[in-house]
């Protein structure tokens, strides 16, 4: 009988430790997130370096911060970063977040704010977006608008930032 209960519960440990396991590696199941910076690059190649942090009083909503480094040809304030900030809802994967062009090395006097969703659907992370930029123009603003798609190259997990 003393044997048989050795055998359950080692059966039982073995369990466990499996599953814990699993669950830690994430990846091939596509359902975590980024734990600290994570790097996300578009098809323009700008990058989008960004820290998850969690509210202290609202579960699942993280504020946004980290930089931008706008690469893509046809725009002004290339090639260096500028601050981002925004927020990031665990329940539904979505995310806004925004970036003013002003920085040491040159102002564009313009805004852009991108609205989007973390794709979990598969191994390789992707945040589809539509954004708005605001600029200067001759006699008042003008707004422009298109799609990024950011695909994440950095390979930290954390479950948490899936859920509430
Ligand atoms: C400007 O030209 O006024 C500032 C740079 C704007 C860059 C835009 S923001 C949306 C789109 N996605 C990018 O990665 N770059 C452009």
């Amino acid at each position: 009988m003393k044997i048989f209960v050795k055998f359950l519960l080692c059966v039982f440990l073995y369990i466990y430790s499996a599953a814990a396991w699993a669950d830690q590696q994430g990846v091939a199941a596509g359902t975590r997130l980024l734990a600290g910076a994570s790097t996300w690059t578009n098809q323009s190649g700008s990058t989008a370096t960004i820290s998850f942090t969690q509210s202290a009083t609202q579960p699942g909503v993280y504020t946004v911060s980290g930089n931008y480094i706008n690469n893509a040809s046809g725009f002004n304030c290339q090639g260096t970063p500028y601050p981002l900030t925004g927020i990031y809802y665990a329940n539904t994967q979505t995310i806004s977040f925004s970036v003013a062009w002003s920085n040491s090395a040159a102002d564009c006097a313009s805004v852009t704010g991108w609205t989007g969703y973390i794709d979990i659907s598969s191994s390789t992370l992707q945040m589809p977006t539509n954004w708005n930029l605001a600029y200067a123009s001759p006699g008042g603003g003008k707004i422009m608008t298109g799609q990024d798609v950011f695909t994440l190259s950095t390979p930290k997990m954390m479950g948490t930032l899936l859920q509430q």
